[in-house]
This record gives C-alpha cells, sequence and structure tokens, in this order.
C-alpha cells in the first residue's frame, strides 16, 4: 500500500486527512509533538475507520530524531505537511518561536525528502499570503501581497522555499492555501480541539454558546462590507481534508503542471462575521451573546477564493455548505464537554 507521512496528524486538519487517505486506500504514519495536540483525535480516527495509526512523537525541529523516522520507512510514497504553529495573534507576539519552529521543521522535512528520495510533498499554506486583495474572488494568480503577521510571512517564506527546491530536484510538491477551515467530521468523533481560549471565530461561537466563554466580541462593526463585519471563505474541514487526498493522487498520476502547482482551497462564498453567527443561530436554535467590539489589528476585510482550478484539475467537489459547517462545529461543541476529563487527563500527562 502507498505509505504517506502526516505530519501534524494529531492536530484538526491533520487527523481528518488521515481519515480521508485510510477511506481512500493509502497507508499512513504520523509525525506529532503532541505540543499542541493530544492523542484524543487519534483514537477517534481509530474509532472511524476501524484503523490504528502510528504517531512518532518527533519535534521536526530536532534533525536526527526526524531523520530517524525516514530511516524506519523507507517506503513514503508521499507526505502532507500540517505541522506548524497557526495562531496570527500569538505569532504577532512571538514571531521568533513562529520562524524557529514553522521554518526549521519545513527545512528538516525537505533535507529527509532530498536523502530518501521522497517524490511528493503537499504544503499546507493559506490564503493569508494573499494579504488584503485588491480584487475578489482570489485566483492563485492574485498578486501576493506583504503578510499581515508572522504566521503569515512564515507561509509564504515555507512557499518559497518549496518553490526553490523542487526547481530542479526530483520532488514535486503541490500548495494548498486554506481559506478558512471549520466545522468537524460527520462523525462528531474528531473536530477542533483549540488549546486555550480559541483565536478562531467558529470555536469562539461554539464555546460561547455552550458556556465556555461569556460573551463573543465581533472584531469591528465598520469596515466597508454588506453589514459592516468583515468577510470570510469558510469551508468545511472534511472538504479540505479530501481535497489532500485529491492532491496526492493527482502527482501519483503524473498530472502536474509544474513541480510546484498550488490550489485555492475555498468554499467560493464569502460570509460576514454576522451571516456566520445566523447560520449559527438558526442551526443550533440558540440565540448568541456576542457584542460589536473593535477591530482586531491584522484583519483583511475580505477575502474569498476563486476555486475553479482545484474544482476542474482535482476533480474537488465542495460538499459542506455554511450550515453543515455550523451544525458540525456545534455538535463537536457540545461531545469536546461530554469528553471533558478525558481530554484534560490526556493534555495533563503530556505537559
Ligand atoms: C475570522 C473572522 C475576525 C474571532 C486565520 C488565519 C488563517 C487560518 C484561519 C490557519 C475575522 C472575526 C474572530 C472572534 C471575531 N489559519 N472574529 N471574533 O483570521 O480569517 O484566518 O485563521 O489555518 O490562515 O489567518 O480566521 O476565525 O480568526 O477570524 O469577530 O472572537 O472572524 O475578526 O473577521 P482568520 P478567524
Amino acid at each position: 500500500m502507498r505509505k504517506i507521512l502526516v505530519t501534524g496528524g494529531c492536530g484538526y486538519i491533520g487527523s481528518h486527512t488521515i481519515v480521508d487517505l485510510l477511506e481512500n486506500g493509502f497507508d499512513v504514519i504520523s509525525i506529532d509533538d503532541n505540543s499542541r495536540s493530544t492523542k484524543y483525535l487519534l483514537d477517534g480516527i481509530t474509532k472511524i475507520t476501524g484503523k490504528k495509526v502510528k504517531n512518532y512523537n518527533v519535534d521536526l525541529k530536532d534533525y536526527n530524531d526526524t531523520r530517524a523516522v525516514f530511516q524506519e520507512n523507507e517506503d513514503i510514497e508521499g507526505i502532507i505537511h500540517f505541522a506548524a504553529y497557526k495562531a496570527v495573534g500569538e505569532s504577532v507576539e512571538q514571531p521568533l518561536m513562529y520562524f524557529e519552529n514553522n521554518l526549521f521543521s519545513l527545512i528538516n522535512l525537505m533535507k529527509c525528502v532530498e536523502e530518501f528520495e521522497v517524490p511528493h510533498f503537499v504544503f499546507s499554506s493559506s490564503c493569508t499570503v494573499y494579504g488584503n486583495p485588491d480584487t475578489l474572488p482570489v485566483t492563485e494568480n492574485s498578486a501576493i501581497k506583504n503578510a499581515e503577521s508572522p504566521y503569515g510571512a512564515t507561509k509564504q517564506m515555507g512557499e518559497d522555499i518549496l518553490n526553490w527546491i523542487v526547481k530542479n530536484g526530483n520532488s514535486k510538491a503541490i500548495l494548498l492555501r486554506y481559506f478558512n477551515p471549520v466545522g468537524a467530521h460527520p462523525s462528531i468523533l474528531i473536530g477542533e480541539l483549540p488549546l486555550g481560549k480559541p483565536a478562531n471565530l467558529v470555536p469562539a461561537i461554539t464555546q460561547t454558546a455552550i458556556g465556555k466563554i461569556e460573551q463573543l466580541t465581533v472584531f469591528g462593526k465598520d469596515y466597508p462590507t454588506r453589514d459592516g463585519t468583515c468577510i470570510r471563505d469558510y469551508i468545511h474541514v472534511s472538504d479540505i481534508a479530501h481535497a489532500h487526498t485529491l492532491a496526492l493522487q493527482y502527482m501519483i498520476d503524473g498530472k502536474t503542471k509544474t513541480n510546484c502547482d498550488i490550489f485555492n482551497l475555498g468554499s467560493g462564498n464569502g460570509f460576514t462575521v454576522l451571516e456566520a453567527i445566523y447560520a449559527f443561530e438558526e442551526v443550533s436554535a440558540t440565540k448568541l451573546n456576542y457584542h460589536l467590539g473593535p477591530r482586531r489589528p491584522g484583519d483583511v476585510i475580505a477575502i474569498y477564493a476563486n476555486n475553479e482550478l482545484a474544482v476542474n484539475e482535482l476533480g474537488w467537489i465542495v460538499k459542506y455548505d455554511l450550515k453543515d459547517m455550523m451544525h458540525t462545529a456545534w455538535l463537536w461543541e457540545q461531545k469536546v464537554k461530554e469528553d471533558e476529563q478525558i481530554i484534560k487527563n490526556q493534555q495533563f500527562q503530556l505537559n
């Protein structure tokens, strides 16, 4: 079976992608140092697929430990690289930690790709690379703007590093630019597990609804948009996951146009923060406690994707709409509350 290494496999998008890979006939191993995750989602993968996935608890910043995984698995056909810090606000407060973690990890991985001749590499990138776009929707050829945060800068640098490495190399890479991944697997056995207070909108909504957060703050009500709040392209995490399987298969089938193809992974629809809140209130039949507050530094006004390249080239079909995203996110929040003690014990064991 074709063996795929998923880094960050115990995380949100990583765990959903492992489920999709297993369901599509791939064999999977994971590298995750559990610095921002636990085995809880790995157990969820087993409950969904019936398969146990081996996770190497390795810090990718440690080259020798990383290389040892490749020595033990000489038959890795492809790598999907999720493992990175991804909190925009935290990256502004601790830029060096972000550059060290996100870039050293990628460079160590690419040294192993070269030595062990791994043919295919999928990189988790972000719509953040577009900054505040001049025209909407953004295509893969839209201008790359100055990063709004060190987190965004690490994604831009990661793309540049990969472009140079694969330009004359034997491996190929695909860059997947996610818009806003939200929601949970339909089984409600895996989902997003933010450590501490969530920075992102949808977990902040569900934690407010369940009472973990007193009141949600809408960051900004005076933007030049239809209702004054920011516009984003929310995309279900299971749709994002399947796109990774399709991208890998696309490379294995030799269909890539360059050594470093790029695809936008967004639904193609832009929704304001208030529209997202209203969708949540409708599917949860609850009234959300929120207030309109000041803008958050670094936020772009509006961004949503032209996803035609992924649809036409990868055969990607976006299955879930905004209400599905909010519904699965809400069911997952309730599931996390049920398993709160189990999750806390696992996090305690790690610290
Ligand atoms: C969405 C909107 C906020 C919280 C970032 C990264 C991106 C990706 C997803 C990793 C904005 C508003 C939020 C809250 C709010 N990261 N908001 N109240 O910033 O678009 O994207 O996370 O994959 O790369 O850039 O996502 O969910 O933080 O914010 O009003 O409590 O919700 O101002 O307009 P963002 P987000």
